[in-house]
Order: structure tokens, then sequence, then C-alpha cells
């Protein structure tokens, strides 16, 4: 069976760095657990295809929500259960399919992140810590809502890895004026605050800091440490961000790390092409 007749989520070099980070942080989890919990829950908001495609090599690799079984496999001394959400049903099928090999600490749910990350964290008491992953495509189908980020914000153990959207995600919407959208913006940024920033006379990127401030509010309230990285690295006017946000100064340095050291691989990667 071809890669594409998997429904494999395709995905380009430039983003082999989230899972660098990812996987960084999983590392981060099993040697430096998160103390005085009970259980582990890692929610793979947005999981997509379990495996995913690379379109510049055509190998495929592992995705967020193998790395997360993965990680539940091996440290086993940790008890987790993984949860993954998906709302497109062919990578559902295809993501529950790849995952089977972890049940039952893995478990797939098809749906909306929205409802379901909601419903996740009812279950789940202060004893428990979350990890979420939350790395939509655009502003996600349907679209992330801010209401659900604060959700898992409200959680007293919890540490987030998210993904900003912007080329494919706000800044392809920002400029559409139709109430629906409108609705849409303010909904995935939880204000309509926005309106004021796209309304000053800013260059494109301070707009876009702005933006990112305006969405990454509560997460300074919330977090004594806060890490991002500009997908492609080094990028003025990324595809994305990268967003970590934790309470473990040491963990948020390790991850600081992991992001400068991909900073620098891609900054002679691009000198050595050029040269
Ligand atoms: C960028 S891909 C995820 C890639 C995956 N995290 C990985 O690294 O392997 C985003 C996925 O989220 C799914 N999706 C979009 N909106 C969603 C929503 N509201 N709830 C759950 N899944 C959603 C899409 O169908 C797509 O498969």
């Amino acid at each position: 069976m071809s890669n594409r007749d998997r429904n494999l989520l395709p995905i380009k070099r430039h983003s082999l760095p989230k899972y660098t980070v990812l996987r960084e942080y999983l590392h981060l989890l099993e040697h430096y657990p998160f103390e005085g919990v009970r259980t582990y829950c890692l929610i793979d908001a947005f999981a997509g295809t379990g495996e995913v495609f690379r379109t510049w090599d055509r190998k495929v690799m592992n995705g967020s929500s193998l790395l997360m079984g993965e990680f539940a496999k091996k440290a086993c001394n940790l008890p987790t259960k993984c949860i993954s959400v998906e709302a497109n049903f062919p990578r559902f099928d295809q993501l529950e399919n790849v995952l089977s090999q972890y049940s039952p600490v893995s478990e797939c749910l098809c749906g909306d992140c929205n409802s379901e990350v909601i419903n996740i964290f009812k279950k789940l008491s202060d004893d428990d810590f979350a990890f979420v992953f939350f790395d939509p495509d655009g502003l996600g189908n349907p679209p992330l809502q801010y209401a659900t980020v604060k959700r898992a914000l409200a959680h007293k153990n919890v540490e987030i890895l998210l993904n900003f959207q912007w080329r494919a995600g706000l800044l392809r919407v920002l400029s559409k004026k139709t109430p629906g959208v409108m609705a849409t913006i303010t909904n995935f940024i939880g204000t309509a605050t926005w309106k004021g920033i796209m309304r000053k006379r800013l260059p494109p990127e301070q707009k876009m800091r702005q933006l990112l401030k305006l969405y990454l509010r509560d997460f300074e309230k919330r977090f004594s440490n806060i890490q991002s990285l500009e997908i492609p690295p080094n990028s003025k006017i990324p595809q994305y961000f990268l967003v970590f946000a934790t309470d473990r100064a040491h963990v948020a340095d390790e991850i600081k790390r992991a992001m400068d050291d991909v900073r620098v691989q891609f900054y002679r990667r691009k000198r050595a092409i050029l040269t």
C-alpha cells in the first residue's frame, strides 16, 4: 500500500525541529519525572496519523502520537496514559491502526479536541500530571478555541507544547473581513482586542509579535517559564511558533538549549548549501 493510500500526513523538512523538541521533552519527562503526581496523562490534541510522510526524502517517520506511545512503553515505571484526538475520520482510522501496538496505555478518540480535551480534564484530578500538545494545521478544522487552551492552563500540574500557526494560520485569515471569519479569530484568540492590533500602523513583524503576545497572555500569568522557537528556525515571519510552557525551570532550560541547537544547525546547513 502506498503512503498516499495510507493517508499519512505529509510533512516538510522545516517541521523536523517540531519532532526534535517533542522528543527532547519526552526524554526530559522520562529522566526528570514531574514530582508528587499519581499518574501521567499525555494528550495529543491534534494527533494526525501516528506516522508522518517526509516529502523531501519520501521516508516515513514517527509522528507525535507514536512518540508519546513509545514514551509510555519505555517509561513503564511511570503510570502513563496517552490520549490522541483526531477529528478527520480516515486519519483517525490510520491512527488507531498504528497505535494499537501501545494499547491499553494509548487511547484514540475520534472527534473535535475542543470538546474532547475538556472531557479529558473533567476526569483528571489535581494529583494527575497532564502534558498537552496542541498541533493544529492552520487554526484547526474545526478551529482550536481559546477556551480549550484555557481549560488546560487551569489544570494544577500541566505542561504545554503549542504550535501557534502564523502563515498558514492567523495571517491567512486576518485579511478576511467576513463576520464568520472574524468570530473564528475571536474564538481562537479568546478576545476581540486583536482588532485593535490590526488597526495599528505597524510593520508586519511587530503586528505578529503583538498578536503572539496577546495569545500568550494567560500562559504568562500561569507559567514561570515559556520558551518559543520560530519554524523555520531563524525566520523573521515564520510558518509557526512552537511554544513550550512549564513551571519547571530546569526543564525550560533544557528545552531552550534544544531550541538554540536547532537554530545553530539550521544556520550551518543553510550556510553550507549557499557556499
Ligand atoms: C498538523 S496535523 C498533526 C500532526 C501530528 N501532531 C504529528 O506531529 O504527527 C493536525 C491534525 O489535527 C487534525 N485536526 C484538525 N482540527 C482538529 C480538531 N479540532 N480536533 C482534533 N483534530 C483536529 C487534522 O485532521 C490533522 O490530522
